[in-house]
């Protein structure tokens, strides 16, 4: 009998000892507080689940590159989760990332609104979540620690700001069609606003024409060639990416018109194709928006898990190009 006790109790002893050990790997990502407070997690590693809106630029496959080139100079075991523009699969991801329980969390929002359930849940689960590029809509700005990117109303204005300066002095009504982002996001509602705010200041200035161009080439072409069926007359095109800048050119060449002369075209980024156009003369201004971003990203997911205070709002440093400016730094490009 006591025989049957002592097999009995070995059998339980390493049932429960077999539990513990499933239940500490599952806890695994989060670390021990020692090593929370060493900025790192249970396997020494720090662990960061990043959520990436998909892959509809040139812009954000240099972004995907320094997020993932970051981290391994970092020594940051990156989770990479591609949501292919909907908002549903970030949802996903990001509980998928809480399961996993990584040490912090980090995405590029596809749009602004419908986040805060979401992050209540990592806020409860005690993962910090840190919003690249794009901003959320939240009112409850403790849902995340910080947020790194660009300022997408002063892009939109530092567009508006060189056109008004183009036609300062000008008579006669300027037409301008515009290529919006996708619908939603942040990019898209702000360098709208930013822009229509500043060319306010000229009355000759009208947007005769907006529609989204999802941020590709290809909806850039499509978009283009109706605005340029319906439209017999149009000055300017005002694309809020490169990209669809890009694609909008193909439009206008196979319409037998000149992009760049015949009509005048703005656009937002600066990536290597979009440097190369303006300075053959077929984009006439660009502004910056800096995609390199994952250097900081991994510093500040460093800062956040040690439990230190971090700046609310990390800004990028940003400038613009016209067609002189792009031709010197062209051969340096690096994206
Ligand atoms: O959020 C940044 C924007 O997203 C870039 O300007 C655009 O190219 C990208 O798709």
């Amino acid at each position: 009998m006591r025989y049957l006790e002592g097999i009995v109790l070995k059998k339980w002893s390493a049932a429960v000892l077999a539990g513990a050990l499933a239940v500490s790997a599952l806890a695994g990502c989060g670390g021990s507080d020692d090593d929370a407070a060493a900025g790192g997690s249970g396997s020494g590693k720090l662990t960061m689940g990043f959520s990436q809106v998909g892959a509809e630029s040139g812009w954000r496959t240099a972004n995907t590159k320094s997020v993932q080139e970051s981290a391994v100079t970092a020594g940051i075991d990156l989770k990479f989760s591609d949501a292919q523009g909907k908002q549903e699969n970030q949802i996903k991801a990001i509980r998928s990332f809480i399961a996993q329980r990584v040490d912090v969390i980090a995405f590029s929002p596809v749009v602004e609104s419908g986040w805060d359930t979401v992050l209540k849940e990592a806020k409860d689960a005690n993962i910090p979540v840190i919003l690249t590029d794009r901003a959320v809509d939240s009112a409850d700005k403790t849902l995340y620690k910080t947020f790194i990117g660009s300022d997408f109303v002063v892009e939109g204005k530092k567009a508006g700001e060189w056109l008004v300066e183009q036609y300062k002095g000008k008579t006669g009504e300027v037409n301008i069609v515009e290529l919006q982002g996708s619908p939603g996001a942040a990019p898209a509602n702000d360098r709208k606003a930013g822009f229509a705010e500043v060319i306010k200041a000229d009355p000759n200035l009208k947007v005769i024409a907006s529609q989204t161009g999802q941020f590709t080439r290809t909806d850039g072409k499509k978009v283009m060639e109706a605005f340029l069926k319906a439209h017999p007359k149009i000055d300017v095109l005002y694309a809020h990416n490169d990209d669809m800048g890009l694609g909008a050119i193909e439009a206008i060449e196979a319409a037998g018109k000149k992009p760049g002369v015949d009509i005048k075209i703005i656009t937002v980024d600066a990536v290597k194709d979009g440097m190369t156009a303006l300075s053959e003369g077929k984009i006439n201004y660009i502004v910056e928006c800096s995609p390199l971003l994952g250097p900081q990203l991994m510093d500040l997911a460093k800062k956040v898990k040690a439990g230190e205070t971090v700046e609310a709002r990390v800004l990028t440093e940003e400038t613009t190009f016209t067609q002189e400016q792009a031709k010197a730094v062209l051969a340096d490009r690096k994206y």
